[in-house]
């Protein structure tokens, strides 16, 4: 046991050498800077393991993870589970999913401890905090209300199913979505993701979540389990950023990391392999929780606590289901989804089925048809489709598209 953790370490200081030596051409003071983040981000590990996928992942003691660095949760003590679990969702979600598979790569870190991906330099130079980040890699809200960050981003292309703009206030959004692997080249990302956000008091503030294939962000072009949340998205300042890249999102799943891959993914008109996210405020204390529901056992991947979002404390105005696609400098699109169009066939192309609110009351809800809306801004390019509610598949969306020049 001890010499394998010995090997691990030696790998990584392997690596870690063969990369600095690559690196000599970023400036003393960045690499200060780097090494300083660095320290912050990376915590003493208790055990470092490697996952199937080839990534390090160091179990950090859960007390000490990166979200405790955050100013707001100097004393925010760590939550295990949600105050409780809304009952009307798990009836509903355990249904559908009888053939469902997990595909999520696990890692096994000891009880008490959280898996984070390990950050390296380069990870930092890709994709630092949203702060200084170049624009495309962040991921725009398509809040109906943010029509000011659209125009500042372009190449950046939706296909989506959103709620409309009402007095409604949600808890929370469910959705079963199959995963898979577009094409994407260096400088452009493709996601498929699931929007909770709300606009009021000149805040926006948002919660994604979802896979994503960015080669920027993660190294390679693996389809990832992704995080994303924003707050104060709408102004010169956000604060937020991917995954654990920046403290925020608290971990508290010792086998289930943010960041791991999805393997293998879906394939056209063959084995549909899925995940299900269902992101929920708790009643009680107010954070928002992400968990999968595929399985008989939930997994409980951990919670943004409330302090971080000046408006999201209240509810959503907003939830949505969709996809986004990112442009490289050159204007091409990647594809979306496995890059053909909705055709009504779930094994063709994305989809989102069992959508689901969470309600005013803290309930599941089916959706009713005439709250939502379909929005696409590059029509030849990548569409999205809603369809009627069926028993075995809920309300249920279908999107993708094969991408290349689709304006901006
Ligand atoms: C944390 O607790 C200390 C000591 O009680 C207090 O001085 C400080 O203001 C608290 N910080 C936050 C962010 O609540
Ligand atoms: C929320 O959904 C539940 C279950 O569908 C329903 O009984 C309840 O009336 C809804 N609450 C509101 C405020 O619409």
């Amino acid at each position: 046991m001890g010499s394998i953790t010995l090997i691990v370490y030696l790998l990584c200081f392997l690596v870690r050498f063969h990369r600095v030596q690559g690196e000599l051409s970023i400036s003393e003071e960045e690499h200060l800077e780097f090494d300083n983040q660095l320290n912050v981000l990376n915590k003493p590990p208790l055990k470092t393991v490697v996952g199937e996928a080839g990534d390090v992942f160091d179990c950090v003691d859960i007390h000490k993870q990166p979200a405790f660095d955050h100013p707001l949760l100097k004393n925010h003590s760590v939550q295990m589970a949600p105050t409780s679990m809304p009952e009307g969702l798990i009836a509903k979600s355990l249904t559908a999913s009888k053939e469902l598979r997990p595909v999520q790569e696990t890692v096994d870190c000891p009880h008490g401890t959280v898996p984070i991906r390990r950050t390296r330099k380069e990870d930092l130079k890709r994709a630092k905090s949203i702060n200084t980040v170049s624009h495309a890699q962040r991921s725009i809200s398509p809040h109906p209300k943010t029509s000011t960050l659209t125009t500042k981003y372009p190449g950046q292309h939706r296909a989506i199913v959103r709620t409309k703009l009402s007095n409604r206030m949600y808890h929370g959004a469910y959705g079963i979505m199959n995963t898979l692997n577009p094409n994407v080249e260096r400088e452009q990302w493709s996601s498929a993701q699931i929007w909770v956000e709300n606009a009021a008091g000149g805040q926006l503030d948002t919660i994604q979540v979802g896979w994503k294939v960015d080669p920027k962000l993660f190294g390679d072009t693996r389809t990832r389990f992704f995080i994303y949340w924003e707050s104060n998205a709408d102004f010169a300042e956000p604060k937020g950023c991917y995954n654990l890249l920046c403290s925020g999102f608290v971990q508290t799943n010792r086998e289930n990391p943010v960041g791991a891959t999805y393997a293998p993914t879906s394939k056209y008109g063959g084995q549909q392999y899925t995940v299900s996210f269902y992101i929920f405020q708790d009643g009680i204390t107010k954070d928002w929780w992400l968990i999968n529901r595929d399985l008989k056992n939930p997994i409980i991947y951990g919670y943004w606590p409330k302090s971080l979002f000046p408006s999201l404390t209240q509810g959503a105005n907003y939830v949505g289901w969709g996809a986004v696609t990112q442009a490289a400098s050159s204007g091409f699109s990647p594809q979306m989804g496995n890059g053909y169009f909705a055709d009504g066939h779930y094994d063709h192309s994305g989809y989102f089925s069992n959508i689901l609110v969470m309600n005013e009351s803290y309930d599941a809800e089916e959706i009713k048809r005439d709250i939502l809306e379909i929005v696409r801004d590059a029509p030849k390019c990548f569409n999205a489709k809603l369809y009627p509610y069926r028993q075995d598949v809920g309300n249920s969306i279908m999107y993708g598209g094969p991408g290349g020049a689709c304006g901006v």
